[in-house]
């Protein structure tokens, strides 16, 4: 199984983005740590973008490859009702989308309490770090497996 491990806005800079809220590793530090998590049989398909557009093409993509899906759509959460739409297609579609985030942003400012893509995703971990995405995917292939 390929897991999308699909990253929104702004994420490309972590570990020097607001350290104390999003901890100092990177996401290549990310990446290497889900693919040691990782069992035998499951590859990481890690990616990152700035643009709405471009992962909205990304959850289409997840839909062609029948893909399961680890999603931090980052600010898109609070406002994009396209995302939303995009996310929809792939949990209508049978397939596991289990959004997550490092933060916990409900013990932060209110815009962040709301979620527009929570409804249509499977499930949610939010909280924990890059334990979050380590939890989500240790989900996705005890569903798979
Ligand atoms: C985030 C939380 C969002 O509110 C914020 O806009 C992010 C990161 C998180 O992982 O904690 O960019 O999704």
């Amino acid at each position: 199984t390929t897991v999308l491990v699909l990253n929104g806005p702004n994420l490309g800079r972590l570990g020097s983005r607001e350290p104390d809220v999003y901890g100092s590793g990177t996401l290549e530090d990310l990446r290497a740590s889900l693919e040691s998590t990782a069992t035998e049989g499951t590859t990481i398909d890690l990616r990152q973008t700035n643009d709405e557009a471009t992962l909205i093409g990304w959850l289409h993509e997840a839909v062609d490859a029948g893909q399961p899906v680890i999603l931090n759509p980052a600010a898109f959460t609070h406002y994009s009702y396209a995302l939303r739409d995009a996310a929809a297609l792939v949990t209508k579609a049978g397939l596991l989308l289990v959004e997550v985030h490092l933060s916990n942003p409900h013990a932060r400012e209110e815009f962040r309490h709301t979620s527009v893509i929570s409804a249509v995703a499977t499930g949610v971990i939010a909280g924990f770090g890059f334990d979050s995405y380590r939890l989500a995917l240790d989900l996705i292939e005890r569903r798979l497996g």
